[in-house]
């Protein structure tokens, strides 16, 4: 590598031993200068490259492989002011930023500042009207920490910057870009010709999230709490009573005894393998919760155990640290020692063999419960090990919801090598889509939240993290009938699709709100199953690439400003634009790409019946397959297989189709099937065929139904897969 003059200067005034971080060419995980095609890494030049933390957002250390160019196109500069550390990163007119992680308020992020330190939101003085827990735009940081901003330049060549640090950053993007820390930090530079390769290359940097099993793409349903037992039970019997279709029933914090985690109550929950099992012949699976916090009680297993492995956070003192959690006094597990990871894992055999299926990790930004608003001392100890150096917890607060997702996710693979795990966490860090899908915590049932709701989910995508919702209907307060009908409409669309409340609310099950909104309720739902084939499809080719499952609009044509703030309509990938209605009054103006988007139905819903649910459009030139409405994943979803076809203005279309077991790891040994199809217009009818396929799955004999959407109505046909079907235009 040739230093760059900086670094010279460096080396000559700063940093007589060379070990300047804009020196190091390979032997320093934090040097400056590309680290990746398209990829460059600053590093400020005025300390030494091995006293900066490790990277915990990517996947491995990237080593230099040669120097950042003069022109390369953009530049980060760091100053220093005190204890304040700042780089910065101007843009060009037209540029528009996004990302930024967790926060509510519109995708479009050019003049907002955002902090990452992950919290139970807390304000002593909320805005008039709302409770001090609950969140809004004006909140400045919520619970996860992603300090990377995506930045799309006026014609679409867009760049990304990533604050690779898990120390507090404040995004100032009132002017450019600035992140501004209490430590040194590199910043990465991702550089591309369009935002999807930018976020492709965050993820070849940080990780992709695991294929999830099937069932994790299903509609949910949660509640704090359904208790005892038998009220899970009742839950389920109602979902299949109404053919209602659903796949999850989440259990919340009051199976444990007395909050300690890993217990369950003999009272209220004696027999987890019975409720378990009693919900998987229904064709449910489980997902329990855990929380960091572990009850300080001599006698305690998991108290004892930890304290004999010296497995909790200690104070500068000594002493390990005491908090109110949910059992009260609590001490919570420092995760960034590899043996505290184990020895959490240790515990997760057991507690998947009640027949859990899944697990929701809570609480672990990590915030005290009791008194909310008191935050986690900084100067708290943790202990670190392999790349993680002993530090305070001021470096490791935004880690440790990333932390504690990897030992709960390693330990549940650790536990069940042959099941793809499903973890939810409500905090965590750039690159925890490797290990977590997430919820927006407890937001609240207003229209401004649904709203919020399809922004989070659609800036989460932006920033790395694809498997994202929020608690449908809202957490605190009740919605109404209309807002929860909207909300279900274009809540059965979201990458994780989950009804959940808060304690002792109303209750909020898609039949509470009498039978014209469970009718709204069932066909939003059905329509998600409809589409879960494509949804899986999307999922699948996340897994493998980065990008999100929901796109905002703007991917459809980067170049075209008029997109760039549109951000309640939305595209499920790249062929399906979805319009809901997120507003009470004020009608709101869709933006629409150029080109052809056609309007379609798929459970033979009338729009005008059903103006709670969201219209939807096909892009000109895709074929999106569809499956049929089951009431869970555990019936074939693919009998039969619909294809829906729009044509471009030359007559074709193309689609893919991602199938495999939907549980497992069969698919890593080529246990799947990637099909393409095509169709074409030849004079008045429309030739559907299979155009390639890959994997060794057997195809199943199957015949598909054809929908043609066209601009003068729809057309039917149906024919065996494998020979062309030809559907007639009159
Ligand atoms: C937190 C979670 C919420 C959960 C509750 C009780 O508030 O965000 O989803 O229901 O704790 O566990």
């Amino acid at each position: 590598m040739i230093p760059t003059p900086r670094c010279l200067v460096a080396l000559a005034i700063l940093v007589p031993m060379a070990s300047s971080c804009t020196e190091h060419t390979n032997s320093c995980p934090q040097a400056q200068g590309l680290i990746g095609e398209g990829v460059a890494r600053f590093s400020p030049d005025d300390v030494a490259c091995e006293s900066i933390p490790a990277s915990m957002a990517l996947t491995q250390p990237r080593l230099v492989e040669g120097g950042i160019p003069d022109d390369w196109p953009t530049q980060a500069t760091f100053t220093t002011d005190g204890p304040t550390r700042r780089a910065t990163i101007s843009i060009e007119d037209g540029t528009s930023l996004y990302g930024t992680g967790e926060i509510a308020g519109p995708i479009l992020r050019n003049g907002f500042v955002t902090e990452t330190w992950g919290e139970q939101p807390y304000r002593e003085s909320p805005p008039p009207g709302l409770n001090p827990q609950e969140y809004d735009d004006a909140s400045p940081r919520l619970f996860q920490s992603h300090p990377w901003v995506l930045a799309v330049g006026a014609d679409g060549p867009s760049f990304g910057v990533l604050a690779d640090t898990t120390h507090r950053v404040r995004i100032d993007l009132t002017d450019g870009i600035a992140f501004s820390a209490q430590a040194p930090f590199p910043v990465i530079v991702v550089d591309g010709p369009s935002p999807q390769d930018v976020l492709i290359k965050l993820g070849e940097l940080t990780g992709t999230i695991e294929l999830p099993p099937i069932w994790a793409l299903g509609y949910q349903q949660a509640r704090w709490s359904y208790v005892p037992d038998e009220r899970v039970r009742e839950i389920a019997d109602e979902f299949r009573a109404r053919s209602i279709p659903c796949d999850v029933l989440w259990v919340d914090i009051d199976y444990m005894d007395e909050f300690r985690i890993f217990t369950f109550d003999e009272e209220k929950f004696p027999d987890p393998v019975g409720l378990n099992d009693y919900l998987h012949d229904a064709g449910f699976k489980s997902v329990w919760i855990l929380d960091p916090g572990v009850k300080v009680e001599p006698g305690f297993f998991v108290y004892d155990e930890g304290l004999d492995g010296d497995h909790f956070i200690r104070r500068p003192s000594g002493e390990v640290f005491m908090g109110g959690s949910w059992p009260g006094d609590s001490v919570w597990p420092d995760y960034t020692n590899p043996e505290t990871r184990a020895w959490w894992q240790s515990y997760i055999p057991d507690f998947l063999d009640n027949g859990v299926d899944g697990i929701w990790i809570d609480f672990n930004e990590p915030s005290i419960v009791f008194p909310l608003g008191i935050p986690f001392p900084e100067d708290l100890l943790h202990v670190g090990g392999g790349d993680l150096t002993p530090d305070t917890h001021a470096r490791y607060h935004n880690g440790y919801g990333l932390l504690m997702s990897q030992a709960t996710h390693e330990g549940m693979k650790l536990a069940r090598p042959d099941h793809r795990p499903f973890l939810l966490s409500r905090s965590n860090y750039v690159g925890g889509q490797r290990y977590a899908a997430m919820w927006t915590g407890d937001n609240s049932a207003t229209w401004d939240h649904l709203y919020w709701s399809v922004t989070m989910t659609l800036t989460m995508g932006l920033s790395g993290q694809p498997f994202a919702g929020p608690d449908i209907g809202g957490f605190f307060r009740a919605p109404s009938d209309s807002l929860y009908a909207h909300w279900i409409g274009v809540g059965a669309f979201f990458p994780f699709s989950r009804t959940h409340t808060i304690q002792l609310s109303p209750p909020q099950e898609p039949w509470s709100f009498g039978p014209e909104v469970e009718a709204i309720a069932r066909a939003a739902i059905e329509r998600r199953y409809r589409m879960l084939p494509y949804i899986y499809t999307l999922f699948r080719e996340s897994s493998l690439n980065g990008l999100p499952v929901w796109r905002p609009v703007f991917f459809a044509d980067p170049a075209d400003p008029s997109l760039r703030a549109e951000d309640h309509a939305f595209l499920i990938g790249a062929n399906v634009l979805v319009e809901p209605i997120l507003t009470e009054s004020d009608p709101h103006a869709f933006q629409t790409p150029s080109g052809i988007w056609r309007e379609f139905t798929i459970v033979g819903e009338d729009p005008s019946q059903t103006p709670e649910l969201p219209v939807l459009k096909i892009r000109g030139g895709a074929i999106v397959p569809l499956g049929r409405v089951v009431q869970s994943t555990t019936e074939p979803l693919l009998e039969p297989l619909t294809l829906v076809v729009s044509l471009n203005a030359q007559g074709r279309a193309e689609g893919t189709l991602y199938e495999d077991a939907g549980v497992g790891y069969g698919y890593q040994a080529g246990d799947y099937l990637l099909t393409t199809y095509s169709a074409q217009r030849v004079d008045n009818t429309v030739e559907v065929r299979i155009a390639s396929q890959e994997g060794d799955r057997a195809r199943p004999e199957r015949s598909i139904d054809i929908v043609v959407v066209t601009d003068s109505g729809t057309f039917d046909g149906r024919g065996l897969e494998t020979s062309t079907i030809v559907v007639s235009l009159e």
